[in-house]
């Protein structure tokens, strides 16, 4: 069995008497969320109050679950906390790193080969350390997780952004970078700044051609991209119960499109029936047992205004299918409009490939109503006027539908179905032609739909609906076409329309594979090897960094002032760099080439002051490690922000850099830098940062007592000779002034087991 049965049973004893005291202690009702998060809480029973948007608090989730591109720095990481097996029940899942280009099985077969000694490595410390590892082919983690490990009232972190989607099984779910995931299966805490709440509230019911998808669309065109930055979004409403377990899933997947910390939905039957299909009845009988805690108090959705910090309602008896795109996925047109907005703003409207698939929409029901209609083209002597691709979210779900005669129908119209995996979703689609950059349009029913996404063609206009839609729009081949109303003309000439999709949400049949791609942990990991081959230029076991040395820091070289904005993107580039994610000093040649330099506008070149000449930032930074000489890095505002990559703090650790100075840090990257031993300030008074030239020679004083709360100096010693020196802001808490006096979190965790 691949879940955790026991770990399910504690938290769900326990649930009742905390949700008890959180609401004797808030003294009010309570929303699912909050009763997930405060019978989550690190200290146990709930005995503080906390602030929606202010106080950051602990927590203990239940599980982790990683992506192998991701999972190799985590676990890296996870190998010096020098713990014999992980604290937390955890999974990774090879499923970004295949390429789709010809079919499944070929993809496959060249992915096994390319990141051999990767998938090796992962599935070596996987088995030592006690972590699921689910093979390549076996699926994407989003709907693995969904079908082995989600369970209501649960609380998992994952190294992958789109981890939300496990809300849509009544989870908290939210994504997190690697050191995150390393602390917690360290068996340490795991902080948030207690979210805001939003609700939406779902009237009416689904039906015709729209979808779950069509709900989120609408809410991100409602919300923007930013609009959930710092909430949790609750679900309730007899439109939500009316809903497929899997269709929650796709509304809280894409959660992440709108900046949200996760989304979540209260436990219903849907959910019951999703959890027995999957051979989960033990689960679903202990939800059962506590279902009142599973979903909200009843008054606050009698009265969600009270008790929510946004609320939002939306009728899906009036609820259309939407596009939304191209470009980013808060674009948000309705069907009958987009005629209109295609030709108000240019977008090309034949179109080109309808993609269906990705973790977003490869539920049984999503693939059995595009399924429906690919059986119309047949039936009504139609043409499928696009390409027309599947990429199955698990084998699970593939072979069920293969078993189905879905698969057989999609052949029919000429559709490739690619492996059970990321593939055109995260750009690794070799997509004939796309080098050419011609304009085009793509519909899929993906997530995300930034230029280059799927085929790194900056002229594809991507556009998001659902499977349903995707397949109507591929058989017609026209992004202006409206099935609702619409009708095509067949090869014979005859005007036809298509019937609106149907399909089960779950199999009649019962789900069915032959092998999952599951390779369960050893019992007794301490005699297995960690595969990883010195030669290696894609892997590298990690040493520990060198603790302070208990001295202010004195002659450090200003390595770069960056100028304007410096997001994790700048500092440690993805794209073709992703190859080095775990192997640091691979990876370090990327350090900050994408930064401004404040004293040439350019990126990726800066004064060597050891040779007055100028050079990559990289190169600069090797030179001033060989020669023993520590740098600092100035930068300008929330610098970091972006992604929560912990490459960003760890690659100037790496190559020697002593001191990040900004005006403003992105709060996960400052974590960050702390939690890898680095020292990260700022200006005390930000106009500071115009005194920094471009030859200063810079001490940082007061490290002997650093403190919370006290401030450091900055000595800048100009090439004139003329001194200055001002003061500069921290955040450290005790604990944080541990870590930088240690060298980093890990020198500290492996400690306490030694001790
Ligand atoms: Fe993979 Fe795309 Fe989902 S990259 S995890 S299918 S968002």
């Amino acid at each position: 069995m691949a879940f955790d049965i026991e770990m399910i049973k504690k938290v769900y004893e326990r649930m009742p008497a905390r949700v008890e005291a959180a609401r004797k202690l808030v003294g009010r009702p309570l929303t699912l969320t909050e009763k997930i998060l405060y019978s989550h809480l690190w200290d146990g029973t709930p005995g503080t109050i906390y602030e929606r948007g202010k106080s950051y608090v602990d927590f203990a989730p239940d599980r982790v679950a990683m992506q192998d591109a991701t999972a190799q720095m985590a676990l890296l990481q996870f190998m010096q906390a020098g713990r014999p097996k992980v604290a937390v029940p955890s999974t990774v899942h090879c499923d970004h790193l295949i390429t789709a280009k010809v079919g499944s099985s070929e993809d496959l077969h060249s992915a096994e080969v390319t990141n051999k000694e990767v998938y090796d490595f992962l599935s070596s410390v996987s088995n030592k350390y006690g972590i699921g590892f689910w093979k390549p082919g076996a699926g994407i983690i989003h709907q693995v997780v969904l079908e082995n490990y989600a369970f209501p009232g649960g609380m998992m972190i994952g190294t992958d952004s789109h981890t939300v989607n496990a809300g849509g099984l009544g989870m908290i779910a939210i994504g997190v970078g690697g050191a995150d995931a390393c602390d917690v299966m360290a068996g340490l805490p795991w902080e948030l700044k207690f979210p805001k709440l939003i609700g939406v509230k779902l009237t009416g019911k689904l039906s015709g051609w729209t979808a779950p998808k069509d709900v989120i669309l609408k809410v991100a065109g409602i919300l923007t991209v930013k609009g959930g930055t710092g909430c949790i979004v609750e679900y309730f409403g007899e439109g939500v119960t009316s809903m497929s377990c899997t269709g929650k899933g796709t509304i809280a997947n894409m959660g992440a499109e709108i900046g949200a910390t996760t989304s979540t939905f209260g436990y219903d039957e849907s959910m019951e029936r999703y959890l027995r299909s999957t051979d989960r009845n033990e689960v679903a009988d202990l939800a059962n047992g506590i279902k009142e805690h599973l979903t909200a108090d009843a008054e606050v959705y009698a009265n969600p205004e009270k008790y929510f910090d946004q609320l939002i309602e939306i009728n899906l008896d009036e609820l259309e299918p939407h596009l939304n795109g191209p470009f980013t996925p808060d674009l948000a047109t309705p069907i009958s409009k987009i005629k209109e907005e295609a030709e108000k703003n240019g977008w090309p409207t034949k179109i080109e490939v309808g993609l269906i698939g990705s973790c977003t929409n490869s539920s049984y029901e999503d693939i059995a109503r595009a399924a429906s209609l690919a059986k119309q083209v047949a039936n009504k002597n139609l043409k499928t006027k696009a390409e027309f691709t599947i990429t199955p979210g698990s084998e699970l779900v593939r072979y069920t539908i293969e078993r189905d005669g879905f698969l057989e129908t999609f052949d029919q119209i000429g559709a490739k179905v690619f492996a059970n995996a990321c593939g055109p979703c995260i750009g690794m689609w070799a997509r004939v032609g796309a080098e050419k950059a011609e304009k085009n349009t793509i519909v899929h029913s993906f997530n995300r739909n930034f230029a280059k996404r799927a085929d790194g063609n900056p002229n594809t206009f991507a556009f998001v609906g659902s499977p349903e839609l995707v397949t109507a729009l591929a058989i017609a081949g026209d992004l202006t076409f409206n099935p609702a109303t619409d009708f095509l003309t067949n090869e014979k000439g005859e005007k036809v329309k298509l019937d609106p999709p149907t399909g089960d949400e779950l199999p009649t049949k019962g789900f069915a594979v032959e092998d999952a791609g599951y390779q369960a942990p050893a019992e007794d990991g301490s005699g297995v090897t960690v595969a990883v081959a010195p030669t290696s230029d894609r892997l590298q076991l990690l040493d520990p960094f060198a603790a302070w040395e208990g001295t202010d820091l004195k002659g450090l070289k200003l390595l770069i002032k960056a100028k304007g904005k410096c997001t994790t993107d700048h500092i440690s580039m993805a794209g073709p760099w992703l190859k080095y994610r775990g192997h640091l000093d691979n990876i370090s040649n990327n350090m900050l080439i994408g930064a401004v330099n404040f004293f040439n506008e350019k990126t990726d070149n800066v004064k060597n002051q050891l040779t007055g000449e100028y050079g990559p930032v990289p190169a600069t930074q090797r030179a001033y490690k060989a020669a023993g000489i520590g740098s600092i890095v100035v930068g300008d505002e929330n610098y970091g922000e972006g992604s929560s990559r912990e490459h960003a703090a760890m690659e100037p650790r790496h190559l020697g850099v002593r001191v990040v100075l900004t005006k403003s840090f992105a709060r996960i990257h400052e974590t960050n830098l702390k939690k890898q031993g680095m020292l990260g300030v700022t200006f005390a008074t930000p106009a500071d940062y115009d005194k920094i030239q471009e030859n200063d020679v810079i001490d940082i004083i007061g490290l002997t007592d650093f403190a919370p709360g006290k401030q450091l100096t900055i000595v800048l010693h100009h090439a004139d000779g003329s001194t200055e020196q001002f003061a500069v802001n921290h955040t450290y808490n005790e604990q944080q002034i541990e870590w930088f006096k240690a060298g980093g979190a890990l020198n500290i965790i492996r400690k306490q087991v030694v001790n």
